[in-house]
């Protein structure tokens, strides 16, 4: 028989204490929450009552449910009255020191046998339990932001918590409907260690004004189906506590500069910006812990002076080109294709009907629209055909050689004024830019696969884009029901720089034998709420195509962390490149 746990203390009542307090009340627990002081008291009380008067708005709890949660919580100031606990969870701000010292007196003023957990998110758990008497009672509980909807918790082991501690802290997890996984003391455990490189280098893009804070979060909920950008996801942390666990992991986690906290953090919190909790961070709030967002002087202009665009030419006869053929036709505009030749032509037209057909089988298009959007396609293996053009879409093989040949071919051909564009994923804008004699014209308009799905398309401004370009093609993409983030020409734009590092250092983190590849993907589905775990997505991507990607950010950006993990290296050596080839992580040959 495992321990029952009747009351459980928590210590702290800010973002993460009276979420934690509300989790252990709502499974029928007697909670003892306790704050330093009276008014920070009364903020955590309205913290809870705030967080479960919305649940039962929302229909999630009823009036009655939610009288029967409140009355199993007391309040308290001061340690003593955590005396009787069997269990005490710790969520004072995220300073060593602070949790030594309170660890040392919660020793003192508990039972014998009571259990004291930390939801420290980067602290050493082996450094806080020496600071009391029974270092083999005292284990890690991180739970989620926002606690009563994560599933996750990481259970963090230290070489001397005792076993019994560990599996009745798994079972109480379970009675919590909580997910589980229990690993051992590293800075910022699974979650965070792969969580936060990302974030700070999402802030540092933001300090190089290399997008805007909408286009950031944008790029990343739309482009990778995360549930907030890292900016909004700064604001709930708390910047403070970011602050805190970045500086942490940097120290803890071997000097790794893409955990040095970026100065930009520090002078917010400064400042008093701390995010939701503070009322304003990133983004400017409706008052303190709100997480409604109200304009503010930082929210984007409307734009000005977009040039009007009815015809559009797209060069290419690949997926992407077939795919934004397919987006402009449907959305009604008039459409060249220019391919290499009739053969390439024929196949890009059965293709375009295929994908076609399966949308009105779909119900997302009557046959009527079919037509018509097939009708406003011509089809031409001569690119003088672009003459007339407003706006051309370059989608052809990625060969730097063979794009700078065609931008300057469509330099002669085009008409003044026509935007031209490319889709390239991984070449510098700039070089196809100047190889025309309109450098302000050219921009990147890269799409995702496949294109009339995916809702973000990243509109890439080199040095030499004129506003006016920017203006265009962002109204253009607004035009076919996508969503432009503007950024610039820099190696992996937003989505796939923010993206690939952190997959990277999954793969390292596996390497280093720390975790599995189960846990990983769990952790960062139940903890963060991606859609999908960084092996599973490996897999769909294909490990080459991460690989080459990874190999390309680390190339321009010459960041040590960048360097491609030697597993993903060796797994492409050994052609395990993911579900393609029924084998990659995971084995699918037999599934
Ligand atoms: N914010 C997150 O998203 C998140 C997620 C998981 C874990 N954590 C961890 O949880 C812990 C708390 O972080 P937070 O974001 O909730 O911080 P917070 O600043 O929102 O809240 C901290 C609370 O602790 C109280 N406090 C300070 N000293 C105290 C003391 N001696 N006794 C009692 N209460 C005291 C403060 O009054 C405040 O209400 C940190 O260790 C953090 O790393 C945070």
């Amino acid at each position: 028989m495992g321990r029952e746990f009747a009351t459980v203390g928590v210590v702290g009542l800010g973002t993460m204490g009276a979420g934690i307090v509300e989790v252990f009340a709502r499974n029928g627990i007697a909670v003892m929450a306790v704050e330093v002081s009276e008014a920070a008291r009364q903020r955590g009380e309205e913290n809870l009552r705030g967080s479960v008067d919305r649940a039962v708005r929302k229909g999630k709890l009823s009036a009655e449910e939610r009288d029967a949660l409140l009355g199993r919580v007391t309040f308290a100031v001061g340690l003593p009255a955590l005396h009787a606990v069997d269990l005490v969870i710790e969520a004072v701000p995220e300073q060593l020191g602070l949790k030594q010292r309170l660890f040392g007196e919660l020793d003192k003023v508990c039972r014998a046998d009571a259990i004291l957990a930390t939801n420290t998110s980067s602290l050493s758990v082996t450094e806080i339990s020496v600071a009391t008497g029974r270092p083999d009672r005292v284990i890690g509980m991180h739970f989620f932001n926002p606690a009563p909807v994560m599933k996750l918790v990481e259970v963090v082991r230290t070489v001397v918590t005792a076993e019994d501690v560990v599996t009745d802290i798994e079972a109480l997890c379970a009675r919590l409907g909580k997910v589980d996984v229990t690993i051992g003391d590293r800075a910022g455990f699974i979650a965070n260690a792969l969580l936060f490189g990302y974030l700070n280098q999402a802030v540092s893009l933001l300090e190089a004004k290399y997008a805007s804070r909408e286009d950031l979060d944008a790029a990343m909920k739309l482009g990778c189906g995360l549930p907030m950008g890292p900016l909004a996801l700064m604001d709930l942390i708390g910047l403070d506590t970011a602050y805190e666990i970045l500086d942490t992991m940097y120290r803890r986690g071997g000097r790794d500069r893409r955990h040095a906290p970026v100065p930009l953090i520090k002078q917010m919190v400064t400042a008093g910006l701390l995010g939701r909790k503070s009322g304003r961070g990133f983004y400017t709030y409706e008052k303190p812990g709100s997480p409604v967002v109200v304009p503010d002087t930082a929210a984007p202009d409307v734009e000005s002076e977009a040039r009007a665009i009815a015809k559009v030419g797209v060069v290419g006869s690949g997926t992407m080109a077939t795919g934004i053929i397919e987006v402009f036709a449907r959305a009604g505009f008039e459409v060249v294709s220019v391919t290499r030749g009739a053969e390439q032509s024929g196949r890009t037209c059965e293709a375009l009907k295929t994908s076609l057909n399966k949308a009105v089988v779909r119900a997302k298009l009557d046959e009527a629209g079919r037509d018509a959007a097939l009708g406003r396609v011509t089809w031409s293996a001569t690119i003088e055909h672009l003459a007339d053009v407003d706006l051309v879409i370059e989608a052809v093989v990625e060969e730097l050689s063979v794009k700078k040949a065609l931008f300057a071919s469509l330099d002669e051909i085009c008409k003044p004024g026509v935007v031209l564009a490319t889709t390239t994923s991984s070449l510098p804008v700039i070089e196809l830019a100047v190889a025309t004699e309109r450098p302000a014209d050219v921009i990147g308009l890269h799409f995702f696969n496949p294109a009339p799905a995916m809702g973000l398309v990243e509109v890439v401004r080199t040095i030499r884009t004129a506003d006016a370009t920017v203006a265009t093609a962002t109204a253009v993409v607004r035009a076919v029901a996508k969503h432009p983030v503007v950024c610039a020409d820099r190696s992996g734009f937003i989505v796939n720089a923010l993206l690939f590092p952190y997959l990277n250092d999954a793969v390292k983190m596996v390497e280093a034998s720390y975790s599995t590849a189960d846990d990983i993907d769990n952790a960062m589905k139940l903890g963060c709420g991606y859609p999908m775990g960084p092996f599973e997505l490996l897999d769909v991507i294909g490990l080459d195509v991460a690989l080459a990607i990874q190999r390309e950010l680390y190339l321009e950006l010459r960041e040590p962390g960048f360097a491609p993990a030697p597993l993903l290296e060796h797994l492409v050596t050994a052609g395990y490149l993911g579900r393609k080839v029924a084998r990659g992580f995971r084995d699918y040959s037999k599934r």
